[in-house]
């Protein structure tokens, strides 16, 4: 048997995203590393459902509802977290939508919504997460692209290729803004992962029999494999990584 460690405990972490496939995986292992949990997504009913699945560790986990792209709503969740907590250490940037569509079959107002939601709400989260990081004496903002905001993928999803790598980018402008004052900012690059919801949608198909093809290691990740590199990043065993493009991706983008 191995022994959680509690290298979070003590830290509060906001997570948005955070009732989804490896918005769920990242918040059980933040929570059993000892963390104070922020937990934020559309619909604050499933927040709730989520943080009662935590009862059984020791963080005081609180829920509130949070479309990411919405700047007024980021700043009650930050004067939420000011209230409840007096302090941030870390803030994860994991909500995201994305489009199979290609360039040309793309339409304007999905590619505005995936651009909104993928870019638009990480810049409001830092923008707004990241004073509060600061005044705590410095923290961590993990930012999840995706291999796709780095390679081209199967040509398709422009959409979603456009976003996460506006997020890579941003990413190292912001972890340059913040690098003196201790804001750690990095981006962390999954591959390709069977959450329920992935399998649900592609399970079977022509486009994850491609997943598993360009994957070197010949399988899909799984959530708790990408939660943990979540956790490393929040936790202080990354005190001197910021910029950083990290990939959790079974080795496709070394192909
Ligand atoms: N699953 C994968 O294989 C994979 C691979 C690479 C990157 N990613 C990235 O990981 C992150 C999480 O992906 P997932 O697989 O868990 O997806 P998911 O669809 O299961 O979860 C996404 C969550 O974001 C929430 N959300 C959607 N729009 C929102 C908004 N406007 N404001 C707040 N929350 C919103 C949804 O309600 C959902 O709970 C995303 O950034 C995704 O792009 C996933």
């Amino acid at each position: 048997m191995t022994t959680m460690s509690t290298r979070i405990a003590g830290k509060v972490v906001l997570l948005t995203g955070a009732t989804g496939g490896l918005g769920s995986a990242a918040a059980r292992r933040i929570a059993d590393e000892g963390g104070n949990l922020v937990l934020t997504d559309l619909e604050v009913e499933a927040c709730d459902a989520l943080a009662e699945t935590l009862a059984d560790t020791p963080g005081r986990h609180t829920t509130i509802a949070l479309d990411v792209a919405v700047e007024e709503q980021w700043r009650e969740v930050a004067a939420m977290v000011g209230r409840e907590y007096g302090r941030l250490d870390a803030l994860v940037n994991n909500a995201a939508i994305g489009s199979i569509a290609t360039v040309e079959d793309e339409e304007v107002e999905h590619w505005d919504r995936v651009m909104t939601v993928g870019v638009n709400g990480v810049w409001l989260g830092m923008k707004h997460c990241g004073p509060l990081i600061d005044a705590a004496g410095g923290g961590s903002i993990v930012n999840v692209s995706s291999i796709l905001g780095t390679v081209g993928g199967f040509g398709n999803s422009a959409a979603y290729h456009a976003a996460k790598g506006a997020v890579r980018t941003l990413t190292k402008n912001a972890a340059l803004h913040w690098a003196a004052s201790g804001v750690r900012v990095n981006s962390l690059h999954p591959g390709f992962i069977g959450t329920d919801q992935l399998l649900a949608r592609h399970e079977g198909s022509e486009r994850h029999a491609a997943m598993l093809a360009g994957t070197p290691m010949g399988r899909l990740g799984r959530g708790d494999e990408i939660a943990a590199v979540v956790a490393f990043l929040v936790s202080d065993d990354s005190t001197f990584m910021t910029g950083s493009e990290v990939y959790a991706d079974g080795g496709w983008t070394a192909a």
